[in-house]
């Protein structure tokens, strides 16, 4: 089974080709509704409604290379494989927001996967997205943004092999702290 962190990319690369240059990644738990949520949400060029409409059909692309588009289809059949939902809204010239629900305890929910790996990834090869990620659970808060990152490392990019080890180290720990103990893979 596909790691959720995979479907986040395949999402986040939707973002940067319709030319974001912002895209956060919020992930909430919510115990008591047995809930896994991730927004994606990018101020890229947006869909108009027609697109939008099409969007979850796999035969739907406006890319050029491969006739056919995976990544929205693959990740709204994972959701609804583990009893959740899928939904799409965007607004030309505005941007997108992908909403993704996963029965946390469902036992065909994917693990989270390398979450940390992604974000260090999108955020060193992507120097001009703002690439911000989000973890709720109850009253704990893990927040991380690249723009943020990149101001106080000043001349150092954000690719330098020292700077992706300790920023991927970094969001693991969040990953860790936030998520311990709630979701079964990661353990508190
Ligand atoms: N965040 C987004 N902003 C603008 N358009 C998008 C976005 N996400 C998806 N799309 C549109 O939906 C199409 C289908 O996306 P997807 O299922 O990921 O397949 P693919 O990226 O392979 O085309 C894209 O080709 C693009 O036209
Ligand atoms: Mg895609």
């Amino acid at each position: 089974m596909r790691e959720i962190a995979l479907h986040i990319l395949d999402i986040m690369q939707n973002s940067t080709a319709a030319q974001a240059n912002m895209i956060r990644v919020s992930i909430t738990a919510d115990p008591k509704a047995d809930t896994l949520t991730i927004t994606i949400e990018d101020n890229g060029c947006g869909m108009d409604s027609e697109l939008l409409a099409s969007v979850t059909d796999p035969f739907s692309t406006t890319r050029k290379t491969r006739r056919i588009g995976l990544g929205i289809p693959l990740m709204k059949a994972s959701c609804e494989r583990s009893g959740g939902s899928f939904e799409i809204t965007s607004q030309k010239s505005i941007g997108t927001t992908v909403t993704a629900v996963y029965e946390t305890d469902h036992i065909d929910r994917p693990v989270l996967g390398d979450l940390a790996g992604v974000i260090t990834d999108m955020a060193a090869s992507w120097p001009g997205v703002d690439i911000q990620l989000r973890l709720m659970y109850q009253a704990k808060q893990f927040e991380f943004s690249s723009g943020e990152a990149a101001r106080m490392l000043g001349e150092v990019p954000l690719s330098e092999y020292s700077v992706v080890k300790w920023l991927r180290e970094y969001i693991n720990e969040g990953i860790n702290e936030i998520f311990g103990g709630v979701l079964s893979e990661i353990l508190g």
